[in-house]
């Protein structure tokens, strides 16, 4: 088993508990020369692999179709419509239009009167804990400065990190380059993971990227409605990456992003 031995006391949250995670997750980096399995063995392997478990034996119970012309049915439409797309024009989102996909993870009620110490969001999270926090890169955004931003869902705000565009240098932190070039602006997902294993422990790190998943899903869904080319990622250098938005890498580390932008035939907005 391929393990990479480091100190961990060289890390802030460097409890006994949480060494599995910081192991698994270190373990787990992309670099530039990581090995990649070749397109034609994958296709082969894809090939051989069932992408459902079929029951056959057993009594089928059949569910209805999706109508997606049916009254009322937005929510329905839009999870049909989302889809990952690659190929974008280079041109600018608006304002408006990033501030309604950062409300995927928005305060949306009151933690008074209960056990929790936040107020809750957008998404589920374990332990109300919300161990996620935001980075956006803002690329070709209408009345915003190119530059890396910060959001509070707190103060429903951005907060400006580093002056001045920074896609060419995102942009070499990941595997599709051409796509961060062209995304109007990218979302780094980062996790600050003792917020969530102080309570859960190694588990606490599988709950930080099971809310990224649920954030993530925000965001696609607030892009289709509006019309926004957008993609999830996952192919990114990790030390790269963590290591332009000033992160550790392992008490807080990106664990997914988003970009989003216009589609090639839609032109300028
Ligand atoms: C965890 C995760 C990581 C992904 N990473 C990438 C990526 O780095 N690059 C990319 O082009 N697509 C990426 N995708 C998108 C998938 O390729 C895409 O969702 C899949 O092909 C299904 O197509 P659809 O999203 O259009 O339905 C990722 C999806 C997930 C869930």
């Amino acid at each position: 088993m391929k393990r990479r031995i480091y100190e961990l006391s060289q890390f802030e949250s460097g409890s006994e508990d949480s060494e599995l995670w910081e192991l698994f997750h270190d373990n787990s980096k992309v670099e530039l020369n990581s090995p990649i399995v070749p397109p034609d063995e994958v296709l082969s392997r894809m090939a051989q692999t069932s992408d459902s478990l079929e029951y056959t034996a057993k009594q089928q119970i059949p569910l209805p179709a999706l109508d997606v012309d049916e009254p009322g049915s937005v929510l329905q439409q839009l999870i049909n419509q989302r889809v990952s797309e690659r190929e974008w024009t280079l041109t600018e989102i608006t304002f408006a239009e990033l501030s309604k996909i950062l409300q995927g993870y928005c305060i949306t009620r009151s933690n008074e009167d209960t056990e929790f110490l936040q107020p809750f969001r957008a998404v589920p999270s374990g332990g109300g804990l919300f161990p996620l926090e935001l980075y956006i890169n803002v690329h070709n955004c209408v009345d915003l400065d190119p530059g890396i931003y910060h959001f509070s869902p707190r103060s429903n705000s951005l907060v400006r990190m580093v002056r001045g565009d920074q896609t060419a240098k995102l942009a070499d932190c990941f595997v599709q380059q051409d796509v961060i070039y062209n995304a109007a602006i990218t979302i780094l997902l980062t996790g600050m993971f003792s917020r969530s294993t102080f309570k859960y422990g190694n588990r606490g790190y599988r709950f930080t990227l099971m809310e990224a998943g649920h954030l993530a899903q925000n965001f696609c869904l607030y892009a289709t409605d509006m019309g926004l080319s957008n993609l999830c990622m996952g192919g990114y250098f990790d030390r790269k990456l963590d290591k332009l938005l000033n992160l550790d890498g392992v008490t807080q580390s990106v664990v997914y992003a988003f970009s989003a932008g216009r589609k090639i035939s839609e032109g300028s907005v």
